[in-house]
This record gives C-alpha cells, sequence and structure tokens, in this order.
C-alpha cells in the first residue's frame, strides 16, 4: 500500500525518545522529511542520525522546552521555513509519574503533567492549522494513552490524555472543511527496547520500577487479550497509516487503540 509519505514534510514531537523515536524511525523508512521537536539534545541527534540512515529524506532536530511559550510556533515555523509547509504533525511529546489519585498531591507534578501533555498539544496544534488551512490538506495525530478511559494510577496522567481525545474531536469537527484531519492514537504499555532507545529526560529514564515493575507489566500482559505488550513500531504503523492522505483520507475524528485489545474506545 502506498502510503504517499515520500518527501512528506512531519514533525514529531518528543521524537528523541521510545514511541517518538518508533515514529520517527516509520516516517524515515517512507523517505520523508522529518522535524524532531525535543527537549534532549543528545537523545534527539542521536535518533536524527538514525532517520537520515533509515532513509529519511530529511532529518532535522529542533531543541526545545514545548511547554514554553512560543514553541508550537518556533516548531511549525521551523518546518514551514524550511520546506514551505507541514503535512502532518505528530504530537507525541508526553509526560508521567505514576501514582493513586489521593496520594498524588503535588501541584507542580500536576502542573508539569498538564503542561506538557496537553498545553504543547495545543500549543503546537493551533499553530500547525494556519499552514494546514492555507494548503487545504494536512494531518494531526494525537498520542493519548489506554489511561484516557481510566486506569489505575494514572488519574492526573489520564486526564490529560482524555483532554487530547476532545481536542483532535473539536480539530477534527472545525478544520475538516478545511482538509485537516484530525486522528488519535492510544498505545498500549510500550517499553523502550534497549539503552538506546531513550535519554535522560525520558519518563522511563528514572526509576523503572517506579512506572511500571514486572508484576505490573505481568498484569498487564495477562489482562491484554493478546497476551502481549506493544513495541514503538505498532504504534509508527498505526500513526503512519492514519496520517496517509491516501491510505486514511477519510478518516478524522477517530480514536484507534494499539493495545493488543487492552482498551477497546
Ligand atoms: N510508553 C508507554 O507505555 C505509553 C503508553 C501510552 C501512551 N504513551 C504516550 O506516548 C508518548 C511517548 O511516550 P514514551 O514512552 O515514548 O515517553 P518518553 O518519556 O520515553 O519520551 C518522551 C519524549 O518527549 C520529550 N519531552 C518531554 N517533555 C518535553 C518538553 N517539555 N518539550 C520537548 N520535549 C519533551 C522527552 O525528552 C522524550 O524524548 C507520550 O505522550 C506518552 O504519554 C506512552
Amino acid at each position: 500500500m502506498d502510503l504517499s509519505h515520500d518527501g512528506a514534510r512531519v514533525i514529531v514531537t518528543g521524537g528523541a525518545s521510545n514511541i517518538g523515536r518508533g515514529i520517527v524511525h516509520g516516517f524515515a523508512r517512507e523517505g520523508a522529511r522529518i522535524l524532531i521537536c525535543d527537549s534532549d539534545a543528545e537523545q534527539g541527534a542521536r535518533v536524527r542520525d538514525e532517520a537520515a540512515q533509515l532513509g529519511a529524506q530529511q532529518a532535522e532536530l529542533l531543541t526545545l522546552d514545548l511547554t514554553t511559550e512560543g514553541s508550537g510556533a518556533r516548531a511549525v515555523g521551523t518546518a514551514v521555513q524550511a520546506w514551505g509547509g507541514l503535512d502532518v504533525l505528530v504530537n507525541n511529546a508526553g509526560w508521567n509519574v505514576p501514582g493513586f489519585l489521593a496520594e498524588q498531591t503535588d501541584r507542580a507534578m500536576w502542573q508539569r503533567t498538564v503542561e506538557v501533555n496537553l498545553f504543547a498539544a495545543i500549543d503546537c496544534t493551533q499553530e500547525a492549522l494556519g499552514p494546514m488551512c492555507e494548503a487545504g490538506r494536512g494531518s494531526i495525530v494525537f498520542i493519548s494513552s489506554d489511561a484516557a478511559f481510566g486506569a489505575i494510577r494514572q488519574g492526573i496522567y489520564g486526564t490529560t490524555k482524555a483532554g487530547l481525545i476532545s481536542l483532535a474531536r473539536t480539530t477534527a469537527r472545525e478544520h475538516g472543511r478545511h482538509g485537516v484531519r484530525s486522528n488519535v492514537v492510544c498505545p498500549g504499555l510500550v517499553l523502550p527496547e534497549d539503552e538506546n532507545a531513550v535519554g535522560e529526560q525520558s519518563l522511563w529514564a528514572a526509576d523503572r520500577d517506579a512506572i511500571f515493575n514486572e508484576d505490573q507489566i505481568e498484569y498487564v500482559r495477562k489482562q491484554t487479550p493478546l497476551r502481549r505488550l506493544t513495541s514503538p513500531r505498532d504504534i509508527a504503523d498505526a500513526v503512519l497509516w492514519i496520517s496517509s492522505e491516501t491510505a486514511a483520507r477519510q478518516v478524522t475524528g477517530q480514536v484507534v487503540a494499539v493495545g493488543g485489545g487492552s482498551t477497546m474506545p
């Protein structure tokens, strides 16, 4: 199937690590032009070089903190200045500190979770709409989560991820007539493949057991109909399809869960 991503102009936020890296690799294999927007300069440069080796027509890195004012404009402006437009925006950057709702009283942690997961996506989406509407085409993909539908130890995080679904659907309803499609991919649990897959700023870089320990991982596996965890490539394949102007031409406002059936929205 021709996905028509050859030469496509693509932004992947949080593209330096784990799932974002897998998405960057996927677009690279399709010969896209990719701008990685990430706060991690070292890991971002590594993934940019990997993308070039995998076949990206161009791979660039913009190092920035997407929670600072004006960063969406910088991200989209960089792509538009380099390539004259933007075909795909993947809002993937995210942050999560799992914990029980009654115990997660640290307001600074809420703030960071909301700002990374929601503000960055709102900002980049608003900026992308200008060039996409002007061109009469474009695709925005939001990386949400199974946690959007309610999950133990994912209260604050899941709330932001549910917000992304509303944002994506509003974008789909308001801008479908301008040729812009907007969809959501909800990953199940995706563990980093190896030490090259994450940088220092990844949520997996700290104490991995505090995020998901072996017992919790096994529990997720057992609760999953397909009895296996999800890989970055599984997510990338879904993003490549749903962002394709040919293969998913008529798909907008949809939520696709890619987690072996762990949720069925
Ligand atoms: N891994 C999972 O099991 C899983 C499951 C469901 C959903 N998700 C979602 O998928 C996305 C990627 O998850 P992951 O596991 O790859 O996470 P990760 O922490 O490994 O990668 C996130 C990337 O975003 C970057 N980033 C974070 N804050 C940033 C900021 N303010 N500005 C710029 N860049 C920033 C980090 O540097 C990192 O490279 C997130 O939105 C996450 O919520 C992950």
